[in-house]
């Protein structure tokens, strides 16, 4: 099939662009400076050149603090880009996959969420993805939107470098541990996309990796699996646990946000590894795993 794909030079495209070839598909990857996702002609044209059987639209504003100072870049970019994204899919006759978040939820309940669950977000993020998701699904019945959580993936900011860099810089380690969710490789995310393009059983879907922790928790697993790695050669600091108020972000987050995967198990038949295999499989294949 023929996958055009926004946001191509984040995080999550890394993964996916690669995952995409590997399975067969004819890929053309539009990187922010070859398509503003605020603009529709900019998605419109290359879409009526291409002619693409799927859009893949992964661009977004993924700052979760900055969205609460610039409200009016996150709800353009995170609400309409999606929109527009469904819109020059429908236009092609392509179905369009849109990433989501588990941020879309308020958290308050200790219990995974599922798709239909009430969604209720707390902060600018959250809110403008709610949007971005409706915007997609209005636009075009076959949609599906794919909502993940606390990804970590080489070609972008993620949780797991930022750890490891404080702790070889000895700089004090202070993680929040009273919010708890799935820790996702966008590797196996990507798959599990790939699987749900196979599938054209359109809907919204949530995809994580399976078990859950806190930030704390994933820290602390991080030093742990990267010592191991390493033979122990990065220093071993202690992880100080903080709550989220002395944290002080600008944005709130939900203190439970683990996703339910039951409903792509069901379609697909395929789960996700657990997260703590994911970390692994992460930390030896970066560029200084064997340093
Ligand atoms: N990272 C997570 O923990 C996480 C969790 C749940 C869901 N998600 C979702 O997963 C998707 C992929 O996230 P990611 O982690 O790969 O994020 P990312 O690394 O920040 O990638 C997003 C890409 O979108 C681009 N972009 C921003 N504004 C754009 C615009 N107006 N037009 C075109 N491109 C634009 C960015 O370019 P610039 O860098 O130039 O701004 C960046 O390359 C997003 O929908 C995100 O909301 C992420």
């Amino acid at each position: 099939m023929k996958v055009l794909v926004t946001g191509a030079g984040g995080m999550l495209a890394h993964a996916v662009l690669p995952a995409l070839a590997a399975a067969g598909h004819e890929v053309l990857p539009l990187a922010r400076a070859q398509a503003d996702v605020t603009r529709l002609a900019q998605l419109l044209e290359p879409a009526r050149a291409f002619r693409p059987d799927w859009i893949v639209h992964l661009a977004a504003f993924t700052n979760v603090d900055l969205c609460e100072s610039e409200q009016e870049r996150a709800f353009i970019v995170n609400g309409l880009g999606p929109r527009n994204a469904s819109l020059a899919a429908a236009e092609v006759g392509a179905a369009v996959m849109a990433l989501s978040t588990d941020y879309v939820f308020d958290g308050a309940t200790q219990a995974p969420r599922r798709e239909h669950d009430p969604i209720g977000p707390l902060g600018v993020y959250g809110r403008s993805k709610l949007a971005g998701e409706r915007g997609a699904r209005e636009v075009n019945v076959r949609h599906v939107i794919v909502r993940t959580s606390w990804l970590f993936g080489a070609g972008g900011r993620n949780f797991v470098d930022t750890i490891l860099a404080r702790a070889r810089a000895g700089e004090p380690l202070r993680v929040v541990d009273d919010q708890h969710g799935s820790p996702t490789s966008a590797n196996d995310l990507a798959d599990a996309m790939c699987a749900l393009i196979e599938r054209r059983e359109f809907g919204t879907y949530h995809v994580a990796n399976t078990g859950t922790t806190s930030w704390h928790g994933f820290a602390e697993a991080i030093l742990a699996e990267h010592r191991v790695a390493e033979g122990g050669v990065l220093p071993s600091p202690a992880v100080a646990r903080i709550s989220s108020e002395e944290l002080a972000r600008p944005a709130r987050r939900p203190a439970y946000s683990v996703l339910n995967t039951d409903w792509y198990q069901h379609v697909t038949g395929r789960t996700l590894p657990d997260w703590h295999d994911a970390l692994k499989r992460y930390l030896s294949s970066r560029p200084d795993a064997a340093a």
